[in-house]
């Protein structure tokens, strides 16, 4: 099929890269020259496992192409993504600019192309509760072509976006016409495994499954976290409960790790939107407000933490930050745990260096020269007073840590993603702050006090 994605994100891009390599003709829009460029010379613009080698095989093969006008790319398509950004707004609601700009362009394409086919525009975008219904009517006001609308929220997850896009776990489609459901049913075909995983109903439905699914998987993080604090109080180790409570099949394991709290472009603003889509029904939502103060005070209380077992006045001293992005395998740095950390870590007067795989450029955007960039994770712990932990990058795990120790001012990591091993950390005389579970206080090795 003819296939038009308007947005090349990381949803859009990889929608885009995914269904051209099942067989359909992609052409994707891309506002922002930057990323149009790269995309066209065939790199991607964003780091995602897999999904570069992917790209450029569907270029060369001429099923995938780019281009900046929504259009062109809607002339001979049947089905049209909207896959563009719904960032979060400082009161905590949607910013729905980049959709309604895009939703704009794609009612004047309606108005002027002539086809004889049914056009399905396809919400991939997350959207508040409405939204397709009102874009439906909106749309009918001018089109002269025949066309229905679909929501389709996006389940990937980053650092794993090109096999959850091809391996999904359901497809929803919301909708009003059979029509556009058989021809969202045609266009997955490859994907779907069971006919249970092709999941259809209406508008509203599909618009709310997305924000409660991440609604729920944030919960099940926040939950955690609030036992990491009786975890510490108590002396148990929150990872004896992730496993004792997620072998229970009605609990299960995912997501219920304790740490720095969460981040990324979905959950906090998802939460905040869920929260308002409540409080525009007049309902207080006091489940989804307590998600998001555990997991605020949660990074506030990893720094504070860092300030009274550090040993040492926090003003004046250097800590290491090891890891950047707001999760592994990923460039992504929206909502990362590490910015507020930093900012924290800054306003208490300390030294910060940074480093990352693959984050350290888009963070320096935001902090610039307040932090130290650094190359080399090893180089960056040398003379620090501390290194602290906030992306679980497998690298961290086996880094030379006598080396580490042997070099660092004082040898203490506080691990905000509880991915160290502890016996590791005991052999190599590192005082280890992991969260929620017992820390490693002896052996500790104090190379000066002069600083
Ligand atoms: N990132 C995720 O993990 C994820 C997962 C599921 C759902 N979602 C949802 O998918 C949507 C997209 O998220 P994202 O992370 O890909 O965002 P993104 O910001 O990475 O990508 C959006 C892209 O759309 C482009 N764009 C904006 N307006 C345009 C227009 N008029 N024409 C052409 N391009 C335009 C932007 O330049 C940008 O490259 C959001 O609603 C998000 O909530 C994201």
């Amino acid at each position: 099929m003819d296939v038009a994605v308007i947005g090349c994100g990381y949803v859009g891009l990889v929608t885009a890269t995914c269904l051209a390599s099942i067989g359909h003709r992609v052409r994707g829009v891309e506002k922002d020259q930057k990323k149009l460029a790269r995309l066209l010379e065939g790199y991607s613009p964003i780091f995602e496992p897999g999904l570069v080698g992917l790209l450029q095989e569907q270029l060369a093969n001429g099923s995938l192409s780019f281009g900046a006008s929504i259009n062109e790319a809607m002339r001979d398509a049947e089905v049209v993504y909207l896959a563009v950004g719904t960032p979060s707004k400082p009161d905590g609601t949607v910013d729905m600019t980049y959709l309604e700009a895009a939703g704009k362009e794609v009612c004047d394409a309606l108005a002027t192309i002539q086809s004889d086919y049914l056009v399905t525009i396809v919400v991939k975008s997350t959207v508040p509760v409405g939204t397709n219904r009102k874009l439906y009517y909106s749309l009918r006001q001018n089109s002269k072509l025949e066309f229905q609308v679909v929501s389709n929220p996006e389940f990937l997850k980053e650092g794993s976006a090109v096999n959850d896009f091809l391996e999904p776990d359901r497809i929803i489609v919301g909708g009003e016409s059979p029509e556009a459901f058989r021809i969202m049913r045609r266009l997955y075909d490859p994907l779907i495994k069971t006919e249970d995983t092709f999941l259809t109903m209406n508008w509203e439905s599909a618009e709310l499954t997305k924000y409660a699914a991440n609604t729920m998987l944030a919960s099940r993080i926040s939950f955690m976290n609030e036992m990491s604090i009786l975890c510490d109080a108590y002396g148990a180790d929150v990872e004896d409960l992730r496993k004792g409570i997620g072998s229970d099949k009605r609990i299960g394991p995912a997501f219920l790790r304790a740490g720095v709290g969460f981040g990324g472009s979905c959950f906090p603003k998802d939460v905040a939107a869920m929260e308002h889509i409540s409080r525009a029904i007049g309902h207080e939502n006091l489940f989804v407000e307590a998600i998001q103060t555990i997991n605020k005070s949660q990074k506030r209380r990893f720094v504070e933490k860092i300030g009274t077992k550090l040993g040492r006045p926090l003003a004046g001293s250097t800590i290491t930050v090891w890891g950047l992005a707001f999760k592994a395998d990923t460039d992504d740095i929206r909502e990362s745990a590490a910015i507020d950390v930093i900012r924290y870590l800054l306003e208490g007067g300390a030294n910060v260096r940074a480093h990352d795989y693959k984050a350290m450029d888009n963070m320096r955007e935001v902090f610039t020269d307040q932090v130290e960039w650094m190359q080399d994770p090893v180089a960056a712990a040398a003379g620090a007073d501390a290194i602290a932990i906030l992306t679980d990058w497998p690298q961290y795990n086996t880094m030379p840590f006598r080396k580490i120790s042997a070099t660092m001012n004082q040898p203490v990591i506080f691990d905000g993603r509880n991915c160290l091993i502890r016996d590791v950390m005991r052999e190599n005389g590192i005082r280890y702050y992991p969260i929620g579970r017992p820390v490693i206080e002896s052996n500790v090795r104090v190379r000066s006090s002069s600083r």
